[in-house]
């Protein structure tokens, strides 16, 4: 298993290009299964759970090439002839339930492995299902695997009220109410920039939507969608992550692609601890104002709150931070698991159930830490560059998830950050 290795060594200058979103990308991919023309998307992130969507779709007999280093993905679903996913695959990726409502919506019928457990919670698959049921499909749960009909003449169109807002089931909602015969109105809808992604690109594809960025979003079913080519959006979630390096280390960093409005909410809560933001024609440009970082209390929520996938890297900032903060952790349970790690680091920090209060001190220490998340993997990071000493990563598998070119883009703003190659165990 590989490792990364990060020394501590002052400030960082210079600037980060953003990729393409892998929540976007991810969710974006299956809509290829809604059409039989194709489907190209632009700005791909280069990530593993990019490759395991990839293998999915393959999977099911969609074709998939990746073009320009894999920025650009050219999908194909003129011929499916399997409509069956796997456990094999959907155990490695919760994204993989996406799949089911194109399916069901375009064929009438489809059999979903059900993800299972996952570190950071229960995370069932219910409101996607009740979604989809809603629209008049017949699911029976049988040997772990979801089995889907849609009645005869195709999904119909219906109210979908989620209790709670759901990214996923919002987004599988989304792609089945394309097809389905007359108006579906999504209530309680998630309103996260991925989820107005999909609509814009799915728009692209001929499909009727309105609403997308508020909690009501209006599907008028068309017959058939056809081939587009769109640009996937901005990754928020790792533009906040190296908003946070030069924060937590010092110096000035711009990220190339950045937008406000993508993570606002984060930039409201980097302002009260004492860092700058601004706006430049190419991206955000980061610094600390003058002084320490002070202390801030977070809660996490659904957009446009503070993004829980920023939970994590957040915590690492204030482990160093003048006072006490606390951090409320509303979406997942168990999302603390980076805590017991930064406290091997030296940080002073308490979790109760779904609160952690971290108390401020003055340097971390490096140290031997384990991976235990994708979001967790790089708060260790963060926290690495900015404590006294070696800092060793493991599992960084999970990284490879999520980011990609890390220890590139990190080198290339001045830190001391390099990658160890280990010997390749079946993780
Ligand atoms: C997506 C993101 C993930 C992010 C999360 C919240 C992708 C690929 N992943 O995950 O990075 O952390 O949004 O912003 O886009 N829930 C249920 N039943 C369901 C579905 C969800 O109870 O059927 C619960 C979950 O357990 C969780 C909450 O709803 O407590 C929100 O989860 P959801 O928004 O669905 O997250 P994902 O779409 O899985």
């Amino acid at each position: 298993m590989d490792q990364i290795i990060v020394r501590g060594n002052g400030p960082l200058k210079g600037e980060i290009p953003i990729a393409g979103a892998k929540n976007a990308c991810l969710t974006l991919m299956p809509a290829t299964l809604l059409t039989d023309q194709p489907l190209t998307l632009t700005n791909a992130p280069r990530l593993s759970d990019i490759r395991t969507m990839t293998e999915l779709l393959r999977s099911l007999g969609a074709e998939v090439a990746s073009l320009q280093e894999g920025q650009v993905l050219a999908l194909s679903s003129h011929d499916l002839n399997n409509h069956t996913a796997d456990y094999d695959i959907v155990r490695k990726m919760r994204a993989s339930i996406l799949v089911l409502g194109p399916m069901l919506a375009r064929d009438g019928h489809a059999i979903v492995s059900l993800p299972g457990g996952c570190a950071i919670g229960a995370r069932p698959v219910d409101l996607h299902l009740r979604a989809l049921e809603a629209m008049g499909a017949d699911l029976d749960l049988r040997d772990g695997y979801v089995h889907a009909k849609a009645p005869a003449g195709g999904l119909k169109g219906a109210v979908v009220d989620f209790p709670i807002v759901s990214v996923g089931a919002t987004e599988n909602a989304l792609m089945a109410a394309t097809l389905a015969r007359g108006t579906t109105v999504i209530k309680n809808a998630a309103r996260e920039p991925e989820i107005v992604d999909l609509a814009q690109c799915l728009r692209r594809m001929g499909a009727h939507i309105e609403g997308e960025g508020t909690s009501t979003i209006t599907i008028e079913g068309v017959q058939a969608l056809h081939g587009a080519t769109h640009p996937v959006v901005t990754d928020r979630i790792e533009l906040g992550t190296y908003m946070l390096a030069p924060a937590i280390c010092g110096g000035e960093v711009e990220c190339l692609g950045g937008r406000i409005d993508l993570v606002a909410a984060f930039c409201e809560k980097l302002d009260e601890a004492g860092v700058s933001v601004t706006e430049t024609d190419r991206g955000l440009k980061v610094s600390r104002k003058n002084g320490p970082v002070q202390a801030v209390n977070v809660v996490t929520e659904p957009f446009p709150g503070f993004p829980t996938d920023l939970q994590a890297q957040m915590m690492a900032l204030l482990c160093t931070a003048e006072g006490s903060s606390v951090l409320e952790e509303k979406i997942f349970e168990n999302r603390f698991m980076h805590a017991p790690e930064l406290i091997r680091m030296g940080a002073r920090i308490e979790v109760h159930g779904g609160h952690a209060t971290v108390h401020g001190v003055k340097k971390l220490r490096g140290a031997p830490v384990m991976a235990t998340d994708l979001r967790a993997s790089v708060s260790l990071i963060l926290a690495g560059l900015a404590a006294e000493g070696e800092t060793i990563v493991s599992r960084v598998y999970h990284l490879d998830r999520g980011y990609e070119k890390v220890v590139r883009k990190l080198r290339g703003v001045g830190a001391d950050i390099e990658r160890i190659k280990g010997p390749q165990i079946d993780e």
